[in-house]
């Protein structure tokens, strides 16, 4: 528990499933009440509300394409309207669709740097504005991935979309850091998430995916809500810019574990 965090308010897009599901519910299991965010799936962010109400918050869902860029503003003004304020602002609603990329195409191509890339700028845009006409030392979340560094054939879109954040998160964070807002990244290696569920039920590709992994098996989604919530709180109050990788090693060159090379 980070007893800093109870009475803050959260805004978690993309919060109906997944690794946004799993950060929304343990913000509310921390005394944070969340504006729970989706796109389409209405019934998982109404699940994830009443999980936050049983643990004793406060949760909203609201509905928006984060790639729109009214949607932001919806969200903060919820936050406002229902919880008085906005502490943390968690972009986390990201889309996958591979391709081979000389197939790829162009709406491919956009949508996924519309939601992944564009739709975290204009999260953190809405959160910073209102963050600096209050004065408020608010803290910024972006969930991006161990693509930020490791390159991903097919999913082109994907791996730039999510370069992309490395360093509109460390750019954002020298910004605002004399005004002691925080602004980082979480990069999630594989998780067992919706996203993953094909490649987790299928006995091959979770034999080969597990192969990349140093720590050998893919990791439940709670490591990624005890990252956020670290991040969130004051106990890592120094802590600016950074991207927090949560992957098992992913990042670190498995191909050479053995003493390859
Ligand atoms: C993707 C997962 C993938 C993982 C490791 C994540 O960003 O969403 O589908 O398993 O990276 O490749």
């Amino acid at each position: 528990m980070y007893t800093d965090l109870t009475g803050k308010v959260a805004i978690v897009t993309g919060a109906s499933k997944g690794i946004g599901a799993e950060i929304a519910e343990r913000f509310g299991r921390e005394g944070v009440n969340v504006v729970v965010n989706y796109n389409s799936d209405k019934d998982g962010a109404d699940r994830v509300v009443a999980n936050i109400i049983a643990a004793g918050s406060k949760a909203v869902a609201v509905q928006g394409d984060m790639s729109r860029e009214e949607s932001a503003q919806l969200l903060l003004d919820a936050a406002i309207t229902h919880f008085g304020q906005l502490d943390i602002m968690v972009n986390n609603a990201g889309m996958e669709v591979p391709a081979p990329s000389h197939e790829m195409t162009l709406d491919n191509w956009q949508r996924i740097i519309d939601v992944n890339l564009t739709g975290y700028f204009l999260g953190a845009r809405a959160a910073l504005k209102y963050f600096v006409d209050n004065g408020i030392k608010g803290n910024i979340i972006n969930l991006s991935s161990v693509h930020e560094q490791i390159p991903w054939p097919t999913f082109a879109h994907y791996a730039a979309s999510k370069g992309g954040i490395k360093l509109l998160n460390q750019t954002l964070a020298l910004e605002y850091a004399p005004l002691g807002i925080r602004v980082n990244a979480i990069g999630p290696g594989a998780i067992n998430t919706p996203i993953n569920k094909e490649k987790m039920n299928d006995p091959e590709k979770k034999a080969a995916l597990e192969k990349i992994i140093p720590m050998g098996y893919a990791g439940e989604p709670d490591v990624v809500s005890n990252a956020a919530a670290w991040l969130a709180s004051e106990q890592s109050s120094y802590v600016t810019g950074i991207t927090l990788f949560v992957d098992g090693g992913m990042t670190l060159y498995p191909a050479f574990m053995n003493g390859n090379g």
